[in-house]
């Protein structure tokens, strides 16, 4: 019989008994929620912004974070991704909205001809009692859509000073900053509260590790290889899984080096994602901190952007690449700020891969001694 592997990392997590950590920025989340602000969660791809959004209406999760229920019963989230809304119009938008309010139950016509039907809409949920939480998934998303002009925003802000509307917007950057200039003079963007999600804490990582027992023997060498982030941590037990599964009589180290070479060739895309994004000042310090070179006070704004893009952690007071395959990366990598050059490099793809594969087998072995 085929064991299903617990660890995937294709898809956001759905059910809270899979999600892990978080207690922080739940708690922030909530305290935020409570006092009926609008949030803005801002985080780099992969990092678990839709798995947060998925599980924080989940009761289980209010109360083992917060100790208490934040939302009543009768509380309604209507969730978009705003990747699919690339070209839909204002009303086109409500109307989706509108169509999760209807299939909660309440008995509403959800064919949203203007900004007023949906005001009305509104307007009676709000009577009734009834709080909406609107999520907004891939927010960066919006930027592309000409739909969506300074009067669509305008309206946006208005329904949650008027009634009973909290926002809770998912991007990689500030909302303002992913969006088109012609639109961001629109107090819509003044509204958010900002909460980051960076890496893991160190104990909700070893807890997503040895989610199967399996693992827990390789606790040490996970964090080593993929850091505290949740997604690489994914990535990489699943391949061990498999392997002590289906490859039971090999060795602990041939398994891990197996799992090495599969994992980077899924990670490399990523890594060289992360690092085109990157501000060449910003890859600089990265640089440095990957050498062990001396940080500069000067450097102090590139680190606090590297740590929100969960690239670096600090650790008694020292920083660090967050995981030792990005390491090899960012070794590897020339600095150059001309994109050919990115792409040559990745064209050497294999050469490449290998070479860090080894940088991460004996870091592996270094942590044995
Ligand atoms: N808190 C978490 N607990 C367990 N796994 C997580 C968590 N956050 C993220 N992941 C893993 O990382 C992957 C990417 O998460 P996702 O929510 O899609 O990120 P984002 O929306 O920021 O791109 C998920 O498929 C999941 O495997
Ligand atoms: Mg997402």
């Amino acid at each position: 019989m085929i064991k299903e592997n617990p660890y995937q990392a294709s898809r956001p997590i759905n059910d809270s008994k899979d999600f892990f950590g978080r207690k922080r920025e739940f708690r922030f989340l909530y305290q935020m929620l409570m006092s009926n602000e609008s949030v803005n969660i801002i985080g780099p791809r992969r990092i678990g912004k839709t798995s947060f959004l998925n599980v924080l209406p989940g009761n289980d999760i209010q109360q083992n974070f917060f100790g208490e229920s934040i939302f009543n019963e009768k509380d309604i989230f209507l969730f978009l991704d705003m990747q699919s809304q690339k070209s839909t119009t204002p009303t086109e938008l409500l109307t989706r909205l509108a169509e999760q309010i209807h299939a909660t139950g309440i008995d509403i016509n959800h064919e949203m001809q203007s900004y007023y039907d949906f005001g009305r809409v509104l307007e009676r949920l709000t009577h009734e009692g009834i709080r909406i939480f609107i999520l907004l998934d891939e927010f960066d998303s919006v930027a592309q859509n000409d739909h969506f002009d300074i009067e669509f925003y305008d309206m946006l802000r208005h329904y949650q000073q008027r009634y009973r509307v909290s926002y809770i917007v998912a991007s990689t950057k500030g909302v303002k900053e992913v969006s088109k200039s012609t639109v961001t003079s629109s107090e819509f963007f003044g509204i958010f509260r900002v909460l980051h999600l960076e890496l893991l804490q160190e104990e909700d990582a070893s807890d997503l590790i040895c989610k199967d027992d399996l693992l827990s023997q390789h606790m040490n060498f996970v964090k080593l290889i993929a850091g505290y982030h949740p997604f690489f941590i994914s990535q990489l037990c699943f391949y061990l899984f498999h392997f002590h599964l289906y490859e039971a009589d090999t060795p602990i180290e041939k398994i891990r080096e197996m799992s090495i070479y599969h994992f980077l060739e899924e990670a490399f895309d990523h890594f060289s994602y992360y690092w085109e994004h990157l501000s060449t000042e910003e890859r600089a310090v990265l640089k440095k901190i990957s050498k062990s070179k001396k940080i500069d006070q000067d450097d102090a704004p590139e680190l606090t952007a590297l740590k929100q893009k969960a690239l670096i952690i600090e650790r008694n007071g020292r920083h660090m690449v967050f995981s030792s395959a990005f390491d090899g990366f960012v070794e590897e990598i020339k600095f150059s700020e001309k994109k050919e050059e990115i792409s040559q490099f990745l064209a050497k793809n294999t050469k490449t891969l290998v070479s860090i594969a080894k940088y991460c087998i004996d870091k592996a072995i270094e942590l044995k001694k």
